[in-house]
């Protein structure tokens, strides 16, 4: 693997291969000293050209426990404000030395850009309304971790502005991929104008879609990319799609209750249930470092794992860190 630039560039096998490999780098990630020498000399940059907390700090721990350098590049704080292009910025951040470019743009298609632009690889961490494939990743690794890694006929309701969201559509690609029924759900503004390239089905009654769910997935509403006035009133939303207190009272007490944040605090979900038992958002955020440090492994480690003199690996559980790893077998 090159690239990660959309879910399909992985398929049933590589998202099971990422969540297994994303396994080992979990126990990784609950050692005393969460860190191995497997990325020792590569350099990773994160270039957003968006506000990003979780996914940004989320990449960069993830290089970090790899013992990977890191780079950060934000918009805000950069000669872009000088009117510098895309492809003039990545090329000169290239020139410093860069292995990987974690890229987030609000224009779909940007990161395959980038990828034909620069020699780094290149990791797509949202473009647009079009794919955020680690996310995608990140959730499915979270529901096998409940489920087992069987997600053949487990039914997933994606929620809300399904239209606008690049989760949405990867994660659809993704459990699709690995044989769930995925239902999208949400007032018809808000659903995708046609179900081509979906494999999923619609529904616009959440109340009729509940019963039986293994998952349901909330989205944000984004209020960032909304072209026209889709529905009435925030309130009116809630009413409609929220997952209310009462709604999440008729769920089966198995089900995941999932978001990838940031979150609307009662609009698509009510506090007390992004608190609640069923409740796997926080998990959601710490399974992400161990999906981004298997990403930027697969992509970056090749040849780095069991490389003998002065190679490194991840260690074998309880090893306790990056002394000592670099003659010990890694258990991946
Ligand atoms: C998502 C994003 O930026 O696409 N957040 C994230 O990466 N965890 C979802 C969102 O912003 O709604």
């Amino acid at each position: 693997m090159k690239h990660l630039l959309s879910i399909d560039d992985l398929g049933r096998d590589g998202i099971e291969d990422v969540c297994d490999l994303a396994e080992s780098f979990l126990e990784v990630t609950q050692r005393e000293i969460p860190k191995v020498p497997a990325l020792r000399g590569k350099t990773v940059a994160s270039v957003f050209y968006e506000d990003s907390t979780r996914t940004r700090l989320s990449f960069e721990t993830a290089a970090k426990r790899l013992s990977a350098d890191t780079m950060t590049f934000s918009v805000s704080t950069s000669s872009v404000k000088k009117g510098e292009s895309l492809r003039d910025t990545v090329q000169t951040i290239e020139a410093m030395g860069v292995d990987a470019m974690v890229v987030r743009h609000p224009s779909a298609g940007a990161p395959h850009r980038v990828a034909s632009w620069v020699d780094a690889a290149v990791v797509n961490a949202g473009d647009g309304r079009h794919e955020h494939p680690t996310q995608a990743l990140l959730d499915v690794f979270t529901i096998r971790r409940h489920r087992g890694p069987d997600l053949d006929g487990a039914r997933v309701a994606i929620v809300g502005d399904v239209r606008r969201s690049r989760v949405a559509r990867s994660d659809a690609l993704a459990l699709a991929a690995l044989g769930a029924e995925v239902t999208l759900v949400g007032p018809p503004t808000m659903l995708p104008e046609s179900l081509a390239g979906w494999a999923a089905t619609a529904a616009s009654d959440l109340d009729e879609v509940l019963e039986g769910l293994d998952v349901i997935y909330l989205l944000r509403i984004q209020h960032e990319r909304r072209d026209a006035a889709y529905f009435p009133s925030l309130r009116e939303y809630t009413t409609r799609y929220g997952l209310t207190v009462e709604r999440a009272a008729r769920l089966a007490p198995e089900t995941l209750v999932m978001h990838p944040g940031p979150m609307n605090r009662g609009v698509e979900i009510a506090p007390e249930v992004a608190e609640g038992p069923c409740s796997v958002i926080t998990e959601q955020v710490a399974n992400g470092v161990a999906i981004r440090m298997a990403v930027l492994y697969s992509i970056l480690g090749s040849g780095t794992l069991m490389s003998g003199a002065g190679g490194s690996g991840i260690g074998g559980p309880g090893t306790g860190g990056s002394e000592g790893l670099e003659t010990g077998a890694p258990d991946v």
